[in-house]
């Protein structure tokens, strides 16, 4: 067999998956207006890929402040829920496995995107050189710098793990395997955890212990849901997609790790330095994390199956993300199988619009 590794079957926390690739979380803008809702055409597009041993859905709003950008899905009112519900029911027809990213943007929004055109929030009042997407208010959508945010005061954190916890429940309510936490790429989580993003002076910023407690609040909270053994967590260490810097990404990665294992949550998912820029993770740094974290391991970020096979093998890793191939490739998992060649992702239909792009892309059919 092709990638043995790769296409064996793994447990992860309380989930028994058919194959170690998974289908890492892809933004696509293509949520129902108004109200950013899933529609029949998501579900569609997911059910296509349940192939894959784990499908983690693009990154989903937990509150209309968590979002910086137009048409992505919310998981904050009945119809969104409705609608997850559909989407889980359409994958799980297809005997796939899905779970939802949890996300707040944090400073990477602008007003027109908040309620009564607030400021978007984060640890600081350190404005981001880096974009959102927005509707303007004669109606066109638009690329535009993020807005300044202003620092969230100590007492409106519980009221945002809150947030989470609300929008992990209704997870659960709409029948998802389980969540991952978005505390990546430049997001509100991840604008605690790095020293660019947190000149905090209270006990969230500071030191590492500090600048990972909101992030760690916000986990319990999610486990106080679901229970650690269906929960993950997403992590980009060194990335420096939308503007982030931190001085300490090793150490704070490591401090993260040891914190997730106490709390024998199922998986740990790391946005490699790819697409989003920042330097290539060293050997000695996944070797730091496999020894500290024994859950499942998953990394991600331009893998193509013979190097994710590799990788597995080596015991580096659990199981492997793919990105864009799952975009252009709904039968991904069965074109490794048969070692098939892939379709070529078009960037110009990777968010909004319809089907172009999205849904359209052909199965391999054997010559
Ligand atoms: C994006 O929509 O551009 C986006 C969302 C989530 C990520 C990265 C990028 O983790």
């Amino acid at each position: 067999m092709a990638y043995p590794h790769l296409l064996s079957p793994m447990r992860c926390g309380a989930l028994h998956l058919n194959n170690r690739v998974w289908m890492a979380p892809l933004t696509r803008s293509r949520a129902a207006q108004p109200g950013d809702v899933p529609s029949e055409l998501n579900a569609e597009y997911y059910a296509q890929r349940a192939n894959a041993g784990l499908i983690v859905s693009e990154a989903t709003q937990i509150s209309r402040q968590g979002q910086g950008y137009a048409w992505t899905p919310g998981i904050y009112t009945e119809p969104q829920e409705a609608g997850w519900q559909r989407v889980v029911q359409a994958v799980h027809a297809a005997g796939g496995k899905i779970v939802l990213q949890l996300w707040h943007v944090g400073r990477i929004s602008h007003p027109l995107l908040q309620e009564n055109g607030a400021a978007p929030v984060a640890p600081s009042a350190i404005t981001a050189n880096a974009q959102c997407f927005v509707v303007q208010p004669d109606g066109t959508p638009a690329n535009v710098p993020t807005a300044s945010p202003r620092a969230l005061d100590s007492s409106e954190l519980p009221a945002i793990a809150q947030d989470y916890a609300a929008a992990a429940a209704r997870a659960k309510r709409a029948g998802f395997d389980g969540v991952e936490i978005h505390m990546a790429n430049g997001y509100l989580l991840d604008q605690f955890l790095c020293t660019g993003s947190n000149q905090r002076t209270d006990d969230y910023g500071g030191n590492i212990e500090n600048r990972a407690r909101f992030p760690l609040e916000v986990l319990d909270a999610v486990i106080g849901v679901w229970g650690p053994e269906r929960v993950g967590v997403r992590l980009s260490p060194f990335g420096t997609f939308n503007d982030m810097q931190d001085r300490e990404a090793d150490a704070m990665a490591v401090y993260l790790a040891r914190a997730f294992q106490e709390r024998e949550i199922a998986y740990l998912h790391i946005a490699e330095p790819d697409w989003a820029g920042g330097p290539t993770l060293s050997d000695e740094f996944r070797h730091n994390l496999r020894h500290e974290f024994s859950g499942s391991l998953v990394w991600t970020g331009g893998y193509d199956a013979q190097r994710a096979d590799e990788m597995i093998q080596s015991g580096l890793a659990d199981a492997i993300g793919f990105g864009r191939p799952y975009i252009a490739n709904p039968d991904l998992v069965n074109r490794f199988a048969h070692q098939a060649p892939l379709n070529a992702p078009d960037v110009n239909t990777f968010y909004g619009g319809g089907t172009a792009g999205y849904t359209d892309y052909p199965c391999w059919q054997p010559s």
